[in-house]
């Protein structure tokens, strides 16, 4: 089976090997290739893929959008989020389009033993594009409520504007943030690690036995790690949520669950 990841950058990925250890483990044979594309060649280079008879392809950043555009259909995910990490490409032709972050995301909390997500105060620090992913997904699980607390006030109000039905949401500015404390659940979804920065965070906006799920992972992932261990806030990084959103792009092109948790055991013994 042919299958890759389109993005720019795209060549650390570590999509092909993910695709690769599931294969492994479901015993078929897959070909999944990173593939650089720019705004010029992206849906071209997709194409050219469709015709040589892949059965889909991831996308990352800067193509969710664009992704979501070219297809016929999409998930409720991919619409809300009006972006699509996962392309698959149908037998009559046409494309399906989803967004497998949200449910990564959760998939991953959830094998957390004691996370409980239904009730939980969520603070989600960002609204672009991966928050965008994420907040549907995060909403179906019945939080008591979710913060959206982004630098850009404007853009985390039109986020929570189109997912007004989905469950109680407020926005506010990152320094307004103590005053709705305290979360059991704090995520972020900035991209300020990639800058070696990490977004404030005081103990007090956790509640007890609270978790700082970060987004990121890897050298991103740093800053905000640092000041948890600093701080005595526990962290996870968000390694399992890139499994496990690849396991569910897997499981639409090939019908089949891979086991995340081994793959993801073994990426943490190689990190
Ligand atoms: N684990 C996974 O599977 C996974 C999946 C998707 C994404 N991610 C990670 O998630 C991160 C965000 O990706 P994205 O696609 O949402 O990027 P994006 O669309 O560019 O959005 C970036 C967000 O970060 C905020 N931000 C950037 N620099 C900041 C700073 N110095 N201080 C405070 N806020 C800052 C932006 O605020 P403004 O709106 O004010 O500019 C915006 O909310 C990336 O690091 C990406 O690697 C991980």
């Amino acid at each position: 089976m042919r299958l890759a990841v389109f993005g720019s950058p795209v060549a650390h990925s570590l999509s092909p090997r993910i695709h690769g250890l599931f294969a492994r483990q479901c015993g078929l044979q897959v070909d999944y290739r990173a593939i650089e594309a720019s705004a010029a060649t992206f849906a071209g280079l997709v194409r050219t893929l469709a015709e040589q008879g892949a059965r889909g392809c991831n996308v990352t950043v800067p193509f969710k959008q664009a992704a979501w555009e070219l297809a016929a259909r999409s998930s409720e995910e991919a619409t809300r989020a009006r972006a699509a990490n996962t392309l698959v490409f149908e037998p009559d032709g046409t494309w399906y389009a989803d967004n497998t972050d949200g449910p990564g995301l959760v998939d991953d909390l959830a094998a957390r033993p004691g996370c409980r997500l239904a009730g939980a105060r969520i603070c989600l620090l960002g609204a672009g594009g991966a928050a965008a992913g994420i907040l549907g997904a995060l909403l179906r699980v019945r939080p008591a409520r979710v913060v959206i607390a982004n630098r850009t006030l404007e853009r985390a109000r039109q986020l929570a504007e189109r997912h007004a039905d989905l469950g109680t949401l407020d926005t506010c500015s990152p320094v307004e943030i103590g005053a709705r404390a305290p979360f059991e659940l704090l995520i972020n979804s900035t991209s300020a690690g990639h800058d070696g920065v990490a977004p404030a965070l005081a103990p007090e906006w956790l509640a007890p036995s609270g978790l700082c799920y970060d987004l990121n992972y890897g050298s991103a992932a740093e800053p905000l790690r640092l000041a948890c261990e600093r701080l005595g806030i526990a962290y996870s990084d968000g390694l399992g949520m890139l499994v496990g959103q690849a396991a569910r792009s897997f499981q639409l092109w090939t019908g089949q669950r891979p086991d995340a948790a081994a793959v993801l055991a073994d990426l943490r013994r190689q990190h």
